[in-house]
């Protein structure tokens, strides 16, 4: 506990990620939980705070044993005089250190666990170097996941949730917590990993309304699955209260997908292409970098006027330009190399102004943070290769929530630059890249895609997804 009790009090909530839940939503997740399971023995809320769920199902459920534990005494102590004493067990204790296997044998079945567990991530509490992480050892469950999935950052609430889910199996439950959207589909694949036949639903709420946060949120709702019945389908709802799902999430190949019919529907149109989805132009130094063509000539994003042998400059589209179907690109950006690793001090000769004025500049190349600059030739970029310089390109920014896809054209001959919050396959000739554009703008890669994409994500459309298309599939399923 030495880490906990050095964590100044304005980092305190971060770390512990305590936001108390509403009582109208708590409410309205035990009403909900109450319509299916209304004989529940006990209910145990783990991370219970000051018991705003164990409260509203004491109501809910008269006869229930309730059960609560949290880090924060304070909480625990009142938690407890809310609550019923003859039928209440609450305890301070660390989640990472509670024996679930042990405390869960000791509750009459069915048994409801409920709750909201801290929403904090385990680089979060590495930034600021706070503890309540699982041990390491006890860890070692997600490094399965961590490899098939690529991360190893993850919200500690997933970790509180496979670990009860874990503990509470071979018993009669049910698992009802409001968390990220996210944690609910690792969760998904945790358990598809661990061969565990679950039923499950995912109902979204509204994070901003009750917590004030901008994130995707849901309650997942978990119980023991029939053996046999094929592989995972949960139901997402668009609210606590829909009675009709929109799409129903899956897990193949250990990874989650939004819509698992619309996946097997199209999964013919997956495999390898001929063409490579290659990300844009990284460089980390916009204010030098990057420039707008002003009457007087260049200027960068200083103001500096900027006079440069234009060899090196080509117009550039923003991830957000092409999300707003723009083509038309409002700046343009210097292009040092011509290949990853490429050696610049000949830009001396070759380029008497441009490196005189990168050399003015120097400074804030070596300032830029990215690893990916280290042990590079001074004013190195990243994203840089042959396909950088291709005529035409069929492009899309990864950010956004927008499947739409951007035919690039060289302007004056010179070969358009997208950024590195975007994807685009290299084209040789107009009718290639038209012929794929339109391919990808069509219903079969949309269907395609809306069934693997998750909006809510950061980036929602990454590399991986857009290869995961074959187009050439594609193009055939789109011959005229
Ligand atoms: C999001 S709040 C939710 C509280 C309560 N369940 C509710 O819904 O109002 C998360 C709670 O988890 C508790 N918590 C954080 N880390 C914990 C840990 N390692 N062990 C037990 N409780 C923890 C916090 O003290 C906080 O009360």
């Amino acid at each position: 506990m030495g880490t906990r009790e050095a964590i100044p009090r304005s980092e305190h909530r971060m770390v512990f990620g305590d936001w108390q839940t509403p009582t109208a939503l708590a409410r309205e997740v035990v009403a909900l939980m109450r319509g299916r399971m209304p004989g529940a023995a006990a209910v145990l809320e783990p991370t219970c705070g000051q018991g705003t769920f164990l409260r509203e199902a004491a109501t809910a459920f008269p006869r229930a044993v309730l059960a609560g534990f949290d880090v924060n005494e304070g909480y625990v102590q009142a938690a407890r005089a809310c609550l019923p004493a003859e039928r209440s067990r609450l305890r301070a204790a660390d989640f990472f250190g509670v024996a679930w296997e042990a405390e869960l044998a000791v509750l009459p079945e069915p048994l409801l666990i409920l709750g909201n567990p801290p929403w904090v991530t385990s680089a979060a509490l590495g930034a600021v170097r706070a503890g309540n992480l699982p041990e390491k050892r006890n860890a070692r469950g997600r490094r399965g996941i961590d490899a098939k999935t690529g991360t190893s950052n993850f919200d500690i609430s997933e970790w509180m949730i496979s670990r009860l889910i874990a503990a509470a199996r071979g018993r009669r439950f049910t698992l009802a917590m409001l968390c990220k959207a996210t944690v609910a589909r690792r969760v998904m694949e945790h358990a598809a990993a661990e061969g565990w036949c679950l039923a499950g639903e995912v109902r979204a709420i509204d994070a901003h309304r009750h917590f004030g946060a901008s994130v995707d949120a849901a309650l997942l709702v978990v119980s023991p699955g029939s053996e046999g019945r094929g592989e995972m389908r949960w139901p997402v709802y668009p609210s606590l209260g829909a009675s009709n799902p929109g799409l129903r999430m899956g897990v193949v190949d250990g990874v989650a997908c939004s819509d698992i019919d619309g996946y097997r529907r199209t999964e013919s149109l997956q495999g390898r292409s001929m063409l490579e989805w290659r990300s844009g132009l990284k460089h980390d130094c916009a204010a030098v970098m990057e420039l707008e063509r002003k009457e007087s000539g260049l200027v960068n994003r200083l103001g500096e006027r900027v006079d440069v042998e234009e060899d090196w400059v080509h117009p550039l589209l923003k991830g957000s330009d092409l999300a707003k179907g723009q083509a038309v690109p409002r700046r343009e950006v210097i292009v040092t190399q011509r290949r990853l690793g490429e050696d610049t001090e000949s830009l001396r000769e070759r380029a008497p102004r441009l490196w005189r004025y990168l050399e003015q500049h120097r400074g804030r190349f070596e300032a830029r943070k990215s690893s990916v600059y280290r042990g590079q030739p001074p004013f190195a970029m990243f994203g840089v290769g042959e396909y950088s310089f291709s005529p035409y390109k069929v492009a899309i920014c990864g950010l956004y929530k927008r499947l739409s896809f951007t035919l690039v054209e060289p302007i004056g001959g010179r070969a358009v630059m997208v950024d590195d919050t975007a994807y685009f396959l290299p084209c040789a000739t107009r009718e290639q890249a038209k012929a794929l554009c339109e391919a990808l703008n069509g219903p079969a890669a949309r269907e395609f895609f809306e069934a693997r994409v998750f909006w809510d994500a950061k980036r929602p459309i990454r590399k991986e997804l857009l290869r995961s298309l074959s187009l050439d599939a594609l193009l055939l399923v789109n011959r005229p």
